[in-house]
């Protein structure tokens, strides 16, 4: 390593989406079609050590110990755009670890891309406001550009041309309504479809994507306005709507978008069981087939054990809300 190598880490956390986002705006600065309302997760993390060094002919990118080679250009791509900043064009070698399943429903492409990105304008010496990083979080991920942030996110689409008012924002910090959530993992291995080409199928395919589009302002106030009141039947009840919504649109694309298995509609009915049963939880669903139960956090245990029971679940993880990206100087 050349004596002017410039180093830094990081760790953010994974989101999921109360609020969809699923589809995106024409243009290559992937800003998303809607906006869309996450909640930060403690326990799953991306670690990111990160060296700019001018004696590096290339970027590598090693993920939880393998090079990851088609993973590459859109890492280059964020870190071309902080270089551009810096004003300083050394290559970089990043090594990134995540302590749950990859790329199989667990955003792990939004704890990965805001780990990134923080990481690099840390090294890089830039002094980036959140805001800043969250939009180039975006150029990686559009839900990376929420896990900048913890406990409640809005994720705004923006309608500038350049996607300068395209970022995430806080509305409401993990302690100022504490929930717990409570993931059932189905089935390990990567998806088959990722999200990003997913959207982009939906979006040219099915008939239910204009009608995403327009309903999806509704139901971002709806979510806005329980997370205020900290109305936990409320937000249950959009953050179902919006899931079932996203999936149905999915569904319908051509060929058909199935992100769910049988064990995913299992662990459905029995949160929605549990809930009318009085038990303060909701699920929700992104594009893998893992299920989130989100509840009040007295709630936990009955929910684990009823998840758990559940035959075909493999693996349950628990998480309360955590907080945003933290960088730290890295010696290694
Ligand atoms: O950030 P991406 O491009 O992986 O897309 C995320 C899409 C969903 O997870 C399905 C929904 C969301 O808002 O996180």
């Amino acid at each position: 390593m050349s004596a002017d190598a410039m180093k830094a880490a990081a760790r953010a956390r994974s989101n999921i989406a109360l609020v969809k986002y699923w589809g995106k705006a024409p243009g290559k600065l992937n800003v998303p079609a809607v906006g869309s309302i996450s909640i930060t997760l403690d326990a799953l993390w991306s670690d990111t050590e990160l060296i700019f060094d001018p004696a590096f002919a290339a970027d590598e990118f090693m993920l939880d110990g393998k090079h990851r080679p088609d993973q590459l250009a859109r890492i280059s791509a964020c870190l071309d755009i902080l270089r551009d900043l810096a004003g300083i064009g050394a290559r970089a070698a990043v090594v990134s670890r995540n302590n749950f399943p990859t790329g199989a429903g667990l955003a792990s492409s939004a704890s990965g891309f805001a780990a990134l990105v923080s990481a690099a304008a840390r090294a890089l010496g830039l002094e980036l406001a959140p805001r800043e990083l969250s939009i180039v979080a975006r150029r990686g991920s559009g839900s990376a550009a929420r896990s900048i942030f913890g406990g409640f996110v809005e994720m705004r689409a923006g309608s500038a041309a350049d996607g300068r008012d395209s970022y995430a924002e806080p509305l409401l910090a993990a302690a100022e309504w504490p929930l717990d959530v409570v993931v059932a993992v189905t089935a390990t291995g990567e998806k088959e479809v990722a999200s990003g080409s997913g959207m982009m199928r939906c979006a040219q395919s099915s008939p239910f994507y204009p009608a995403w589009l327009e309903t999806h302002p509704a139901d971002m106030a709806l979510c806005r306005e329980a997370i205020r009141s900290r109305d936990f039947e409320a937000l249950a009840e959009i953050a179902e709507a919006s899931c079932f919504k996203m999936h149905a649109a999915a569904m319908a694309t051509r060929p058909a978008l199935i992100y769910w298995n049988g064990v995913t509609l299992e662990c459905i009915g029995r949160i929605r069981q549990l809930r009318k049963s009085g038990v303060p939880v909701f699920f929700t669903v992104d594009a893998g087939p893992q299920v989130k139960a989100v509840c009040a956090p007295g709630a936990r245990g009955a929910v684990r054990e009823a998840l758990a029971e559940l035959p075909g679940v493999v693996r349950i993880i628990e998480s309360s809300l955590g907080p945003g990206v933290e960088t730290r100087e890295c010696n290694s």
